[in-house]
């Protein structure tokens, strides 16, 4: 059968078979298949959807793509924590430091912005000299040295998904269960954790907007990993606005710093301490009732803001940036987004602020396009603070001046202001383990 023909066999709604799965990923490693046929199957899946089995399939072939690191040397349950894509979304940052600085150790592969969704690998490249391409030794020497490392996928750690993850975002072929699910576990599987904890998005900001779907990715999520004996758990929280204050990378990783000194948003630190304390508790090392405590003190006594600088060093980055943000990629220019009345901001959609943030150039719009680490969104007024016509609610930082003027119309329609205070979500929807 032509490839042709397994491409045609999803377009028409059939189940592929496990040799058609094996010979897409194998293929797509190898580079023996184009992009424009591996991006038609992918569009084909996103359309007629998988079964569980082809899911379990995707996933294997796509682990079997390269390497899954032994850590059976480093002492400990290892515990991993991916996120399934958000705005603002900067908790990686945060929590792997500061679970290491509890003690445990967290692999971590992550992955770049994906969509309109923000990665945690373009957020951490805004530091001089980070490498997120480690080889499997070096990952585990930094490992073994900081208790936590982050790195991309690579030619031997799930090099299909490096490869389809790329083509993924640009040909809008993200929004699929079986895909994020296979994209997401193949890392997971790869890093070589014990345990996992997972953070489906659900809302306007996440690829799955409504609760049942988030639900079902997160059923698919933990069914892989235990079914590959990693202990997984996942929680669905709440992505209808941004997370924090800052989207784009260089302003998300100061925001990032500024956790690890004490200050920082509410909602980003309730999140980071919410899962932390699920990797604590997974690890072995803390009971539930003391999680929130160690976390609390790991921050207060400086030891989590030390665990990242390690690890920034580790990976050969200007660990100054903690002190000096100015080392940072920045922004030449400003623009101020103001409330048009006097009310409450009411939305502040973070599907429409990522897409001002890429227009800006903090994402990408075609494989392999330069990002402006340095461009991104300033939240000045959350959901649920009272605002004055005139107010600021966002600002734009930006270097290049091509993007502003969309920038500045999806930031617009982003806004929603009511005379009321809004009633917020919660920030966790449910949990699945
Ligand atoms: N995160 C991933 O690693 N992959 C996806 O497809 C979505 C989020």
């Amino acid at each position: 059968m032509s490839f042709v023909d397994v491409i045609a066999k999803k377009r028409d709604g059939h189940a592929l078979a496990r040799e058609d799965i094996d010979r897409f990923v194998s293929g797509v490693t190898a580079a023996d298949i184009p992009d424009y046929q591996a991006s038609a199957l992918l569009m084909a899946i996103v359309l007629r959807g998988m079964s569980a089995e082809e899911t379990s399939w995707l996933t294997d072939a796509m682990v079997r793509s390269g390497e899954r690191v032994d850590l059976s040397e480093i002492p400990g349950i290892k515990v991993g924590k991916h996120s399934t894509g958000g705005v603002g979304d900067k908790v990686s940052i945060i929590l792997a430091p500061l679970a290491a600085a509890c003690g445990v150790v967290v692999p971590k592969m992550s992955g770049r912005g994906l969509g309109h969704t923000g990665g945690t690998l373009d957020k951490l490249e805004s530091i001089p000299g980070y490498r997120t391409n480690l080889t499997i030794d070096e990952f585990k020497g930094v490992l073994r040295h900081v208790g936590t490392s982050i790195i991309g996928q690579s030619a031997s750690l799930a090099p299909a998904d490096k490869h389809l993850y790329a083509l993924r975002d640009v040909t809008a072929t993200v929004e699929s269960i079986p895909l994020i699910a296979a994209s997401v576990m193949s890392k997971k599987l790869a890093e070589g954790g014990n345990a996992l904890v997972l953070d489906v998005k659900c809302g306007q900001g996440a690829f799955m907007r409504k609760q049942a779907d988030a639900t079902e990715l997160a059923r698919m999520l933990v069914a892989i990993g235990s079914g590959a004996g990693v202990r997984t758990e996942a929680l669905i929280t709440a992505m209808d606005a941004p997370l924090g204050r800052a989207v784009g990378n260089a302003v998300e990783v100061i925001e990032c710093i500024e956790v690890l000194k004490g200050r920082g948003p509410e909602d980003l630190i309730a999140l980071v301490t919410t899962l932390a304390a699920r990797v604590l508790v997974l690890s072995g090392l803390s009971a539930e009732q003391e999680a929130g405590g160690a976390i609390a003190r790991a921050v207060s006594s400086g030891a989590a803001l030390e665990r990242l600088r390690m690890l920034i060093e580790a990976q050969g980055g200007d660990a100054r940036v903690i002190d000096e943000y100015g080392r940072l990629a920045s922004a030449a220019r400003r623009r101020a987004i103001a409330a048009d009345r006097d009310g409450y901001v009411d939305a502040l959609q973070a599907d429409l602020i990522g897409r001002a943030s890429m227009a800006l150039g903090a994402g990408r719009q075609r494989v392999g396009d330069r990002i402006d680490h340095g461009a991104g969104i300033l939240i000045v007024r959350k959901p649920g603070e009272a605002v004055r016509a005139g107010d600021t609610i966002v600002e734009l930082v930006y270097n290049a001046e091509h993007g502003i003027e969309t920038a500045s119309a999806l930031a617009q329609r982003a806004i929603r202001i009511t005379p009321d205070a809004p009633v917020l979500p919660p920030l966790v929807l449910g949990r699945v383990a």
